[in-house]
């Protein structure tokens, strides 16, 4: 099962010597980080979106965020973006609590270090302002001592591949979504950013472009040691890409830890169901071998009530699973 995912191995693990040699403290870390929504008007309708989530993100390694549609990945962006408040647990930046930080003053400094990026480029953009009016923005709010913007916008447009005398008069619309995800990569680069958060970052990119941006971001994650949480469906590519991984079921991180390790001997049964679920290049679909989600969901229940008590274990430093839920 494994040959499949090995797509890329070298270099991922090359990724993982540098980080080894070096000894870190966590950039952003998450302490029993929870998220409930609260919707309707007469009738008030609680959804557990994120619940107990722990986890750091090192300089200089990217950590893989994995699970089906809904399990709670956005939310735990967005609570790392500060765009969502979360309604327990903290989050600390480099050991101070940034959890209720709201002054203009404390966010701006927060994003000139901690930035994102969205599945859909074009929502990130204003439609009405050309790359040069985004890039005065930048300037104006987080870089305003910088004197020669011209020259250092171009530095980051070329690392990133894109031609700035091309690029700079254009509208968003007129630029395509590889292109657009490439000027936020740059936009992050200007701006030196320590944490990107990248949500289902490739994801409407045809296969070339996608490896294009994925070992740019490998590439910038090495030389400059930002720290990166790439949130996707897609395993392959978060085996790919990351030196650590973390799976997500319904609000809860059920396995965490080195992605070989993770990738080798995976315990909790929803992730086994993930590997299990990887399409074989060279196999044909076959019908009779049907994915059922309600015998995942008993398997689950089976392995939660025969741990019952153990909650959340580490198997050894580098790879934890959640045992039970209560
Ligand atoms: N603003 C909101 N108000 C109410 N419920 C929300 C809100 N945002 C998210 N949710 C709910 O929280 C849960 C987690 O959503 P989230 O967007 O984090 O999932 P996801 O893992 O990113 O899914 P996908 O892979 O489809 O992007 C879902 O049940 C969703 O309906
Ligand atoms: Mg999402």
């Amino acid at each position: 099962m494994i040959i499949r995912l090995l797509v890329g191995i070298t270099q991922r693990l090359e990724v993982k010597k540098l980080v080894e040699t070096k000894k870190q403290t966590p950039i952003i870390e998450a302490e029993d980080l929870g998220r409930v929504f609260v919707s309707g008007v007469f009738f008030k309708e609680q959804t557990v979106a994120v619940k107990d989530a722990s986890f750091k993100m090192m300089p200089g390694t990217i950590l893989s965020l994995i699970g089906e549609s809904g399990s709670g990945k956005t939310t735990i962006g967005r609570m790392i973006l500060k765009l969502l408040k979360p309604t327990s647990g903290r989050l600390l930046y480099h050991g101070e609590d940034i959890t209720n930080i709201t002054s203009k003053d404390d966010l701006r400094k927060y994003y000139s270090k901690v930035q994102g990026i969205f599945q859909d480029p074009f929502s990130s953009f204003n439609p009405l302002f050309r790359v040069d009016r985004v890039f005065d923005m930048v300037y104006d709010i987080f870089l305003p001592h910088v004197k020669n913007r011209e020259e250092r916008t171009a530095e980051v447009l070329e690392s990133v591949n894109l031609n700035p005398e091309r690029i700079m008069h254009q509208f968003p619309h007129q630029l395509s979504g590889g292109q657009l995800q490439r000027l936020l990569i740059a936009r992050a680069l200007l701006l030196d950013v320590e944490v990107l958060i990248a949500d289902e970052l490739i994801s409407m990119l045809d296969a070339s472009t996608r490896m294009g941006i994925l070992n740019l971001l490998v590439d910038i994650c090495q030389k400059r040691g930002m720290s990166v949480l790439f949130i996707t469906h897609d395993l392959a590519l978060g085996y790919y890409i990351s030196d650590y991984t973390m799976i997500m079921h319904r609000g809860l991180l059920v396995e965490k830890g080195a992605t070989a390790k993770i990738y080798d001997k995976p315990v909790h049964p929803y992730t086994k169901m993930l590997f299990n679920s990887v399409p074989d290049i060279g196999k044909r679909w076959d019908k009779n071998e049907k994915f059922i989600p309600e015998q995942v969901d008993q398997e689950i229940d089976k392995f939660y009530k025969e741990n019952k008590g153990q909650g959340f274990e580490y198997l050894d430093s580098d790879h934890g699973v959640l045992l039970s839920t209560e």
